[in-house]
């Protein structure tokens, strides 16, 4: 921590605890210490508390001097026992919120933490949940976990949801630029919470119930599955009927009015919006509804890395297989410049390839090795000119900033572009654009 975020040290500065320190908690933590306050972060995860003791951020948009810095000044500390949350005044917590192997709402992390937490929850302390989930877990299934200690949520504790809407590897919007939703099961229990975010975020949004906050964030996230998959379907349409769709996207985003542009892509991928939407489809159905448009939005996205890779055999193998192509796919995580893997459609794109008997390369900056769910391990390569000019397809999934375009446009036999990226670079290299009106 510098001498002037010190200096923003307030009188009401408190002890912070943070449970589940990956890509919403460690940025939370560095927000609440540059607020002034201390944080002491929870995770099951040994080798995360470890780096973060030895002041090491493991998370792109957390720098590593901030992490540092702030465990020298004493004001962040990880721990893998819950018992250090004995001195926190307030408990945030940020854990992992996936799918079991049916598709359906995994809640055991939440559940496990919160049942860890109780044994150290103390009258007066304000607890938050900030991971995504279903209408009704904070007074469901939250609530009943933390007061079987014998304390009252509302009257004892104060109890809150406040969903987390970060979005990694945004440099548009820093954390505390983003409205902060947030409802409680009181209202005393919401003002609580709002003083606590309100000393981080620059605009506080109070929201009346835990289920609306609740809804608002599935919904935020069902709204670009399902724009995403309108995308995707037209970028199949303007293939067949020969229109760029980037050209349809540019003169239809001039309306200043009633259009928000969406992108086409190879696929879906991360911990939100392939996973938020399922937990609302689930609840729909638990209440005897079907979420028509979250079920045909996942099937066309799914869809989308056999697209490319069909388009890929049709260019290089018409009517064959791909055996024995070389591919180099450039880019595997689930978008622009995050390290995160998580659902990326890369993976089933280069399981499919693998599966028609490609030779698969990949090249990323932020990942060393990937192990598909057969076992196949592959290692990164360089996208050095050599590596680019000996495949016979170079596909892009994801275009990092540091992805070198020039380069692949230069030396590359052929490019099937997924991002609109290379094009437009004066190549003597076939670019063929998915959407691009080629099929
Ligand atoms: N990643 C995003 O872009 C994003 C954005 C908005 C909301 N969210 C939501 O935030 C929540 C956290 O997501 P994330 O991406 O930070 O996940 P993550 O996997 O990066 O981090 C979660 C951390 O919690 C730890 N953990 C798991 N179980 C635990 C337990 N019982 N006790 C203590 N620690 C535990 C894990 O070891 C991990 O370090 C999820 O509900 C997610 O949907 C994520």
């Amino acid at each position: 921590m510098g001498t002037s975020d010190r200096a923003a040290a307030h009188a009401g500065a408190s002890v912070i605890g943070l449970v589940g320190l990956g890509y919403v908690g460690l940025p939370l933590a560095a927000a609440f210490v540059r607020a002034g306050h201390q944080v002491i972060g929870i995770d099951t995860d040994e080798t995360k508390i470890r780096k973060l003791n030895a002041g090491i951020s493991y998370i792109p948009d957390v720098n590593g001097s901030v992490v540092g810095q702030a465990v020298e000044a004493g004001m962040l500390r990880g721990a893998t026992d819950f018992a250090a949350l004995a001195v926190a005044d307030a408990i945030v917590v940020c854990v992992p919120t996936p799918l079991t192997e049916e598709r359906t709402p995994d809640l055991s992390h939440l559940s496990d933490a919160c049942e860890r937490i109780r044994p150290h929850l103390k009258p007066g302390q304000l607890i938050v949940v900030e991971s995504s989930t279903f209408p009704g877990t904070t007074t469901g299934i939250v609530r009943p976990i933390l007061e079987q200690g014998g304390l009252s949520a509302g009257r004892d504790f104060h109890l809150a949801y406040s969903p987390e809407r970060i979005d990694p590897g945004n440099k548009q919007y820093a954390l505390h630029q983003v409205p902060k939703l947030v409802s409680g099961v009181t209202a005393a229990c919401r003002a609580k919470a709002s003083e606590l975010y309100g000393q981080v975020f620059d605009r506080i949004v109070p929201v009346p119930t835990p289920e609306i906050a609740e809804t608002a964030k599935l919904l935020e996230n069902s709204f670009r599955l399902v724009n995403i998959a309108f995308i995707n379907e037209l970028a199949l349409v303007c293939d067949r009927l020969k229109v760029d769709i980037w050209e349809v996207i540019a003169a239809a985003s001039t309306k200043p009015y009633g259009f928000m542009p969406f992108y086409p892509g190879p696929g879906i991928g991360g911990h939100c919006i392939p996973v938020d939407p399922l937990y609302l489809q689930w609840k729909a159905k638990e209440a005897g509804l079907e979420s028509s448009f979250i079920e045909l939005s996942g099937r066309i996205n799914a869809s989308m890395p056999a697209y490319v890779a069909a388009e890929v055999r049709r260019l290089l193998a018409p009517g064959t297989t791909l055996s024995g192509a070389r591919i180099l796919v450039y880019g595997v995580t689930y978008k622009r410049d995050v390290a995160d893997l998580r659902e990326s459609s890369a993976l089933e794109l280069i399981r499919l390839l693998v599966e028609e008997g490609a030779d698969v390369r990949f090249c990323d900056p932020f990942v060393a090795s990937l192990r598909l769910a057969s076992g196949l391990t592959l290692t990164a390569v360089e996208p050095t000119a050599e590596a680019i000019a000996e495949a016979d397809c170079v596909i892009v999934h994801t275009d990092h900033s540091v992805m070198p375009a020039e380069r692949i446009a230069a030396c590359a036999k052929l490019v099937y572009d997924t991002r609109h990226a290379i094009g437009g670079r004066g190549t003597a290299a076939q670019v063929v654009k998915l959407g691009g009106g080629s099929a």
